[in-house]
């Protein structure tokens, strides 16, 4: 069972080819650098980006497996969340070569396919474990007890966490994307300089709740807004910016690390695992193994922590053994908003 996964939901157009015991025999991942001189992604040219490299990017994936096209047992693709221009790109192309082919195709979340990415690598991956999703546009906590049962326990009520690492970079006048931009200048900064707020930690900031995870990360970023002026207009933002990237880095982290261990403590799933881009940070790594102890921690390498095609086709041989594939017809919304989720009830 020969399984192609194909992502193009935004800025990296990746193609992968994964063995039935979920080797990776093939895989390639372009990350498009058009947008750098935006300081973040345009739409429009990464739907163009996708169109020009798809084709060649997947040719490489099946050259490396030594495969041709025809090899492909079942085509994996990122049907959403993501740009729908380049989201667009993917799915025509994996319908078109499905139906060429005569092969199911495998419409696929990109949040679920997150998850899938550390299993790649290491085999104790698996649920049940409490898994905190941290990406440029998602923020979300989940008990997973099992593969396709997610229980949404928080997420974030404005800005993601990957976005606010980028948002800031920005405002410290770093490159796009900020997040390795942030986490290489706070290495050189003192994290207890500047002291900017953990937003929604505080019991007192709380819903008399001790179940509550939702994240908010637009008010650390005003802090940071303010902090920034402040120094500037001091004249002394280029000394201090090391400190300022340590000081948002922490507060961030403080943050995603008490709320995944509060989770842990409240689900009694001692198991944690870390996915999306931002889980990629060495220091989100480092608090959240040190809070959990040894052995209880699962994320993958960077690069399969950023989006990738490996995952892509991961997540798509798990739908595709339970009987789950797409049609020619609206069937990709499917899987939309994320398949197995189930929403916590209100309190009260
Ligand atoms: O999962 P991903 O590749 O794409 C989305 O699904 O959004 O995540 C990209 C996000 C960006 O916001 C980027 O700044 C962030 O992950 N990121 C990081 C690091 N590497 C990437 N954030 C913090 N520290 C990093 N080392
Ligand atoms: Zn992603």
């Amino acid at each position: 069972m020969i399984v192609l996964g194909l992502e193009t939901s935004c800025d990296e157009t990746s193609a992968a080819v994964l063995s039935g015991d979920h080797r990776i025999l093939g895989h390639v991942i372009l990350s498009q650098d058009v947008h750098e001189v935006y300081g973040g992604v345009v739409p429009e040219l990464a739907a163009r980006a996708h169109l020009q490299k798809v084709d060649a990017v997947v040719a490489r994936a099946l050259e490396q497996a030594g495969m041709r096209l025809r090899d492909v047992d079942v085509i994996g693709v990122t049907v959403g969340p993501g740009l729908i221009g380049a989201l667009l790109v993917g799915v025509s192309w994996a319908k078109a070569a499905a139906y060429a082919l005569d092969r199911p195709w495998v419409p696929v979340h990109h949040m679920e396919a997150h998850l899938f990415a550390p299993s790649l690598e290491n085999a104790e991956a698996e649920p049940p474990f409490v898994a905190l999703l941290v990406s440029g546009g998602h923020t979300l906590l989940l008990h997973v007890p099992a593969w396709g049962e997610y229980r949404l326990l928080g997420q974030t009520r404005d800005d993601a966490a990957g976005e606010a690492f980028d948002k800031v970079a920005k405002l410290l006048g770093l490159k796009y994307p900020g997040g390795p931009e942030i986490e290489r200048t706070a290495a050189m900064g003192d994290p207890k300089r500047h002291r900017l707020p953990r937003p929604m930690l505080a019991r007192n900031q709380l819903p008399d709740d001790d179940e509550y995870y939702d994240f908010s990360f637009s008010g650390l970023k005003t802090a940071v807004v303010e902090l920034v002026g402040r120094l500037s207009d001091e004249g002394v933002l280029d000394a201090e910016r090391p400190h300022v990237a340590a000081a948002f880095q922490a507060a961030a982290i403080d943050v995603l690390a008490s709320k995944t261990l509060r989770a842990v403590e409240q689900t009694g799933c001692e198991r944690v695992l870390l996915g999306g881009g931002v889980s990629a940070n060495r220091a989100l790594r480092t608090e959240i193994a040190a809070r959990l102890g040894e052995g209880r921690l699962f994320y993958s390498s960077p690069r399969l922590a950023l989006d990738n095609g490996a995952m892509i086709a991961r997540a798509a041989r798990f739908r595709f053994d339970r009987g789950e594939i797409g049609g020619l017809d609206g069937s990709a919304d499917a899987v939309l908003p994320f398949p197995g989720l189930v929403a916590p009830t209100p309190a009260g």
